[in-house]
């Protein structure tokens, strides 16, 4: 295996142990450290594919799904197939008791490597999972290659206030208080001390569709929500 290949792995698998470990309590500190904001980000995300969602011929992939809550918000009152795919099995384990009636099918796949031929999906969504991507570009491509031509590409995503002020207090929440109180509702301060640390690395909102841009995808925008703490993106095959 090459060197950068190597890291990518070690990589991948301190992503799954991490999510593995804290897949019990994910959702309830997600809900707590956000009061409850990511739910209505995960609503915007789904009113933003209601056109792909109400088409019966539709096939849409919720990747890097979870525990499935933006998997279940884009299923309910769908007529298009949605699946959730993730390589963590204990959250796809959570995602799959949730609201078993919807019979949303999970799959255990690789974001970098998806098990689905070319032009598959008319539309994809990934939500707080491509910050945790091994290779975001890899990962981009990989997304432009299972969706069909003219398909969608819907991105959510912690980003960067745009408003001073703002920026410097839910930083200051952000980077202190939120991996106190993860770690210890979770029991893994680490995982809590990821979350900021894989933000600030991560692309600002114009880099971003800057990238999608650059490895194919066509009209690349995205929409800040809440002053910015996080973004909507979203692109197209041609
Ligand atoms: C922060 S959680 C987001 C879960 C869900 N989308 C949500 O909105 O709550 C990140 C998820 O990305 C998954 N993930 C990270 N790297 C992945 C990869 N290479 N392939 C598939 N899933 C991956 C993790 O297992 C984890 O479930």
């Amino acid at each position: 295996m090459k060197p950068g290949n190597t890291a990518k792995a070690a990589h991948a698998k301190a992503v799954r142990e991490m999510f593995s470990g804290i897949a019990l309590r994910y959702d309830l500190l997600n809900h707590l450290l956000s009061l409850n904001i990511d739910k209505r980000w995960r609503k915007i995300v789904a009113d933003h594919m209601r056109d792909i969602l109400e088409r019966p011929d539709a096939l849409v992939l919720d990747v890097a799904c979870g525990t499935g809550d933006l998997t279940l918000e884009l299923r309910r009152g769908a007529k298009a197939v949605v699946i959730g795919t993730d390589f963590c099995r204990p959250m796809l384990a959570v995602a799959q008791q949730k609201e078993a009636e919807m019979e949303v099918p999970y799959i255990e796949a690789d974001a970098l490597c998806l098990p689905f031929g070319d032009g598959t999906f008319d539309a994809l969504s990934i939500a707080f999972g491509l910050r945790n991507l091994a290779d975001v570009r890899g990962g981009l491509s990989e997304l432009l290659r299972v969706l069909k031509p003219s398909g969608r590409l819907f991105i959510l995503e912690f980003s960067n206030p745009v408003v001073p002020g703002f920026r410097q207090l839910f930083n200051l929440y952000f980077s202190r208080i939120l991996p106190f109180i993860g770690g210890i509702v979770s029991g893994s301060r680490g995982a809590y001390e990821y979350l900021p640390d894989s933000v600030s690395r991560f692309p600002t909102q114009r880099e971003l569709a800057a990238m999608m841009e650059s490895v194919g995808f066509v009209n690349a925008g995205f929409r800040n929500l809440t002053g910015g703490i996080a973004a909507l993106h979203s692109g197209s095959k041609k």
